[in-house]
């Protein structure tokens, strides 16, 4: 069925969470051994922890960012890039901050929450990569503290990535969610933006999303990486 749906379509965004980088080896949040199973997020990843906490703050993204470097895209993620050459699918939307979109030559890739491949100066905005995080290396030149080029908690995201964003999901023909609990704001109003403007919403997640009754295919019981191999090879047959 989707792969019939990919080849009718005119315009496919598929949407991305941290489920779609488990595979690579990065935990995701809300999962049983999820990142905010162990951490309290408002305490952690929010600006007020970079204020008040930030020796944890350092410490918790500094894990991340070597996260982040030590492990690399999966065959999901290159298929996902291959389908964007071949013109199958057309935007990438991701709440995903690892970079591994971009990392297989994936293009047209919207970054709803910032990414950890660069680090910049609370103060001054001067950036820098990611390896000063790995290094301890903390502070601007400026004397300003480095955070992770990330939107965190109680942080606006980019305007322009949310307009395009939205123009992407309005036009939308088939909007394809890949590993999301769909459970934060506003990255979770695309979908059903999406399906608002008449697009056929599908869903690729192991758990219940709040979305699954207003999609058209809900896969729960087959690993994102699996389910994009097995329609590669149904679209290629
Ligand atoms: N295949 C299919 N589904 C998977 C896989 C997999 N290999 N691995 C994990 N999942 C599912 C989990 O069951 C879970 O429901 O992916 C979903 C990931 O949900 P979350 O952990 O909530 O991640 P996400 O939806 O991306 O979180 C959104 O929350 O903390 C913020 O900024 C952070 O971008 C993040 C946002």
């Amino acid at each position: 069925m989707l792969a019939k749906l990919l080849q009718e379509a005119k315009s496919v965004v598929v949407f991305t969470g941290a489920g779609m980088s488990t595979e690579s080896g990065l935990p995701d949040f809300r999962s049983s051994d999820g990142l905010w199973q162990q951490t309290n997020p408002q305490r952690i990843a929010s600006v007020a922890a970079l204020n008040d906490n930030v020796e944890q703050f350092f410490e918790f993204y500094r894990t991340r960012v070597q996260g982040v470097t030590g492990c690399e895209p999966h065959k999901g993620h290159h298929i996902l890039a291959k389908w964007q050459a071949e013109g199958i699918i057309d935007t990438i939307i991701t709440q995903n901050v690892d970079g591994f979109h971009t990392a297989a030559n994936s293009s047209d890739v919207l970054e709803l929450h910032g990414t950890l491949r660069t680090v910049h100066c609370q103060s001054c905005q001067k950036e820098y990569s990611n390896m000063m995080y790995e290094k301890r290396a903390y502070y601007c030149t400026c004397g300003g503290t480095l955070r992770p080029s990330v939107v965190l908690f109680g942080e606006m995201l980019d305007h322009s990535v949310v307009l395009q964003s939205v123009k992407q999901s309005e036009s939308a023909d088939v909007f394809i969610v890949l590993g999301s609990s769909l459970s934060v704001s506003p990255a979770n109003q695309f979908p059903l933006l999406a399906y608002k403007h008449g697009a056929t919403l599908v869903i690729i997640n192991e758990e219940e999303t709040p979305y699954d009754h207003l999609a058209a295919l809900v896969v729960r019981n087959e690993k994102i990486g699996d389910f994009l191999v097995r329609i590669d090879n149904e679209l290629h047959s």
